[in-house]
């Protein structure tokens, strides 16, 4: 159960954590005309006047009337050939103009045209292997976020394919089910590609996941989430580290939209493509009752057990499993996914999309109360060296633009931490910013939160993880296992700006 302590914990000031009670139209999005999604230290009232002036900034989104236009589904990529123990795709990354405002079209970049990126469906012990065709102008990189691959397939930000050209990369998928993510890299480009549309699901399935008999098919719905800043005529603006303006939220690539669903139970995979912006999510039907939600996942794959609660948080990169049972609800009832934290005005990021509900259908999906096998914290292997890490970054008004780990920003030609290759580390990583979030990410490995200030790790957070959110002040105590890749693989925050402002390292594990 999601608690007053763990909001607390995570940050959240008194106002969130009042409106994750009231959870409905009373709450309170954070503050506004903050730097880069950084959260207020007093909660601020969406007054009249912010409304006005975010009516007032010219955006084609302006015009975008929330919950009118329906969810889409990102389309599922077909394999062009199957073999007994591998699936084959072909992707064209390109430019192209995709509807994301209704009735606009707006230039992005793709994956095979499609904003979001196609849906790689693939299964635990079966390969994928992924011919990617670079049609864009730049160099591009593609990482497979929160998977376990080779250094030569990992999509490091120094392993660009060059603009013409096609490289191939190979997932043996030798990991949990999981909600995966793939996105651009490209060192010093990740963060406007990203964002101009380089990103797209990779659904790792496997058996034993399947047979615990939780909602799937359609009933099994990736939501994609992140902001975007259009000017009046349906461009996308890309400024870097501006996390204030961008405040048209988009799920699937469609802004606010809604989803009729059935009165049954669903399973929702949510993943957090934004740049910098953290979410604060609860349900709402606009009064102050509280609609908990079950949490069955984290980034590297299904929680021990189901976690009932009343917010998702979630940070760029994170991923969040949650099954919602809407045979709750009288046919009728809409309710909507609420964003508690700011910056922007809570019209606009206040709220994602909405669920419509409708007449109650048969059901035979189940949440049973045990998901997954995973080792509690004290019987991890022992760590065989400690080690810290500082985050750090020019405070606003200092006239610097860098963002740091442990005093430095990133150099490729630098390793900055040397690991022994079958061996587990404990990393305590702390976000020394005064005012500025972040979070960190490592490659190749899923790690454990063993404290995060001293405690236990909320129930969420307690599974599998690749991506930890620190809200400034925050220490989280990792623990990692080395013991299947060899190489350099990075390590960095995750608010994709920050990363190429240098706040990104390298590991080296032999
Ligand atoms: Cu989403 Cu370096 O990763
Ligand atoms: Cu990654
Ligand atoms: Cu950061």
């Amino acid at each position: 159960m999601f608690t007053r302590r763990h909001a607390i914990r995570l940050g959240l000031t008194t106002g969130a954590v009042g409106a994750v009670g009231a959870a409905g139209g009373v709450f309170r999005t954070l503050t506004t005309g903050q730097r880069a999604g950084q959260p207020a230290t007093a909660p601020v009232a969406a007054s009249a006047a912010e409304t006005a002036s975010a009516a007032g900034t010219a955006s084609a989104a302006g015009a975008v009337e929330p919950f009118s236009v329906p969810l889409t589904v990102p389309p599922v990529l077909a394999p062009y050939l199957r073999t007994r123990r591998a699936d084959y795709y072909r992707i064209t990354t390109r430019r192209a103009a995709a509807e994301i405002l209704p009735g606009t079209r707006t230039d992005v970049l793709t994956y095979n045209g499609s904003f979001t990126g196609p849906t790689i469906h693939a299964r635990t012990g079966r390969t994928t292997v992924i011919q990617q065709v670079n049609e864009l102008d730049m160099p591009t990189s593609v990482h497979l976020h929160g998977g376990n691959n080779p250094v030569e397939h990992d999509g490091g930000m120094m392993d660009t394919i060059a603009p013409g050209r096609r490289r191939t990369y190979v997932y043996e998928n030798k990991q949990p089910a999981a909600t995966l993510w793939t996105h651009d890299h490209a060192h010093h480009m990740e963060s406007e590609h990203v964002y101009r549309g380089l990103s797209g699901l990779y659904l790792l399935r496997e058996a034993v996941e399947d047979r615990l008999g939780l909602p799937s098919g359609k009933y099994d719905i990736p939501l994609v989430l992140r902001d975007a800043d259009f000017d009046e005529n349906a461009a996308m603006v890309y400024t870097m580290d501006d996390a204030e303006n961008r405040t048209t939220i988009l799920v699937n690539g469609r802004p606010w939209p809604y989803l009729r669903v059935e009165g049954r139970k669903y399973r929702f995979r949510l993943v957090n493509s934004c740049n910098l912006r953290i979410f604060v999510l609860a349900l709402s039907d606009g009064t102050a009752t509280q609609h908990p939600v079950q949490q069955i996942g984290s980034d590297g794959g299904l929680l021990t057990a189901p976690a009932e609660t009343p917010v998702l948080v979630l940070s760029p990169g994170e991923r969040i499993d949650f099954v919602v049972d809407f045979s709750k609800y009288a046919p009728g009832t809409r309710l909507s996914l609420a964003n508690m934290l700011g910056p922007g005005p809570t019209e606009l990021v206040g709220q994602v999309m909405r669920f419509e509900v409708g007449r109650p259908t048969a059901d035979r999906s189940r949440v049973p109360d045990t998901l997954a096998a995973l080792p509690a914290p004290s019987s991890l292997p022992k760590p065989a060296v400690e080690r810290s890490f500082d985050l750090t970054m020019d405070e606003p008004g200092t006239g610097g633009h860098q963002a740091y780990i442990n005093g430095r920003t990133f150099d490729p030609d630098r390793v900055d931490t040397h690991v022994e290759w079958g061996t587990s580390e404990v990393w305590t990583v702390t976000n020394k910013s005064a005012t500025i979030p972040h979070n960190f990410h490592t490659h190749l490995v899923q790690f454990r939160i063993l404290e995060r200030d001293g405690q236990p790790p909320y129930p969420a957070e307690a599974g599998l993880k690749d991506t930890v959110l620190l809200f400034p002040g925050q220490t989280a105590k990792l623990h990692l296992t080395f013991d299947s890749h060899r190489g350099v693989y990075p390590y960095h925050c995750h608010m994709i700006d920050h990363s190429a402002m240098g706040m990104m390292a390298q590991m080296k594990i032999s």
